[in-house]
């Protein structure tokens, strides 16, 4: 096999920017060929679009010349298709958050082990060139030891996705919660590969749009420290006025690192490493690191994930970024909404001990009431 040719399971937007990634290599590895759906309408003309072929049963599509499945389905289904793929001997690549609860981890990290197959999640943080140009300095020890973090993602979603009680998007009983799940997990997989693992969190969830009553938080503040005594705060919303954007800063005892996605050249570094192109001042490196503002933040990750993905298959190696790690960034989200409706501070063994006596899913469970609601009579 020379070339992983790929089915496409749920033809929605991530399934637009991933195809446009893929569209756009010079130097592909793959091949998208096969796509379904349960909307028969979307998956026609997807595939049409797309020039794949089109399969309304999934048996079929999964009995089809596919080696691997490019999972985006909501957040609910994700478990349970997963272990349809696995079991048609498929290699599994899933958009994120891997699931809504651990227990649902579990499952899919079962599966996929027992079948012998390629598994990882589809999470553009790890695979954003400016990330991982990031982590490059900080395995050099460009900036020492992290004490401080920072992190902001507003995106401007339409406000019909949330205020159509029938999208799936930002509910907990189909998304698993809202901004904290859906932007959320993006950042904590971020800062997990940055600084290890988290040890406690406080979180604030709230709504800044009279949405209607089955969507979750559409903003929040996290508050994490790590077990190497760093700390960390997450801003979310998916309301802001202004197209997608993500700012990390990183204070380390010899140095820091600033990252603004709307610039052409996202990176900031101050540090006096042998190797830094400046001493005593900010410079942006001269490197060059493919990026690009939103939207093409979306196409420049997806294409370097499917790739990097691709070549695991091809040269028979386990992802670097692991299944397990997918599923401590959910563990966080659990953490966070924990916090929120206890309204203290909470621990990750304190996380363990309610997964091992109730399962996860009892987190979710009467959330709602827990998230503040600002404008509650605002008429939008
Ligand atoms: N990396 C990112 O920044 C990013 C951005 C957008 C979406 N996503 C992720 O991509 C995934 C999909 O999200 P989306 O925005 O494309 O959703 P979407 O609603 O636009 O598309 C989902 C598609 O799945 C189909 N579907 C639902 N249930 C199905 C089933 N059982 N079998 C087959 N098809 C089914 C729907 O008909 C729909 O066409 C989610 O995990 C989401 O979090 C990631």
């Amino acid at each position: 096999m020379d070339i992983v040719k790929f089915g496409i399971l749920g033809c929605g937007s991530a399934a637009a920017f991933h195809t446009l990634g893929i569209k756009r290599d010079t130097n592909t590895n793959l091949e998208f060929i096969a796509a379904h759906d349960v909307n028969e309408k979307k998956l026609r003309s997807f595939a049409k679009r797309k020039k794949m072929t089109p399969y309304t049963n999934l048996d079929d599509f999964l009995q089809s010349e596919i080696d691997a499945v490019l999972l985006l389905v909501p957040h609910y289904q994700h478990a349970e298709l997963a272990e349809k793929v696995a079991e048609a001997g498929k290699h599994l690549l899933c958009e994120k958050p891997m699931a809504t609860t651990l227990e649902e981890c579990d499952r899919m990290i079962e599966a996929t082990k027992k079948a012998g197959v390629k598994f990882m999640i589809a999470e553009n943080h790890r695979f954003l060139p400016a990330h991982q140009y990031i982590k490059t300095l900080l395995d050099k020890d460009f900036i020492g030891d992290i004490f401080l973090a920072r992190t902001y993602e507003g995106a401007y979603c339409e406000h019909d996705e949330f205020l159509d009680p029938d999208q799936w998007h930002f509910t907990f009983e189909k998304g698993g919660g809202g901004v904290v799940m859906d932007q959320g997990v993006h950042k904590f997989t971020m800062l997990n590969w940055f600084l290890g693992d988290v040890d406690s969190a406080q979180c604030w969830c709230s709504k800044t749009l009279n949405s209607p009553p089955n969507k979750g938080e559409d903003t929040a503040i996290i508050l994490l420290r790590y077990k190497n005594g760093a700390i960390a705060s997450v801003c979310l919303t998916s309301t802001s006025v202004h197209p997608l954007n993500n700012t990390t800063e990183l204070q380390g005892t010899k140095g820091t690192i600033y990252e603004d996605h709307s610039r052409e050249n996202p990176l900031k570094i101050f540090s006096s490493h042998p190797e830094a192109e400046k001493k005593g001042e900010f410079y942006s490196p001269s490197v060059p690191i493919e990026h690009g503002p939103y939207p093409q933040y979306y196409t420049i990750s997806a294409r370097y994930e499917d790739r990097y993905f691709a070549e695991c298959v091809l040269d028979d190696k386990e992802p670097e970024f692991t299944p397990e790690q997918a599923k401590e960034a959910v563990a966080i989200v659990l953490l966070s909404y924990l916090s929120a409706k206890k309204r203290t501070i909470v621990t990750m063994d304190e996380l363990k001990k309610i997964a091992k006596k109730k399962g996860t899913h009892s987190i979710l469970e009467d959330f709602l009431p827990n998230i503040q609601n600002n404008y509650k009579n605002l008429n939008w």
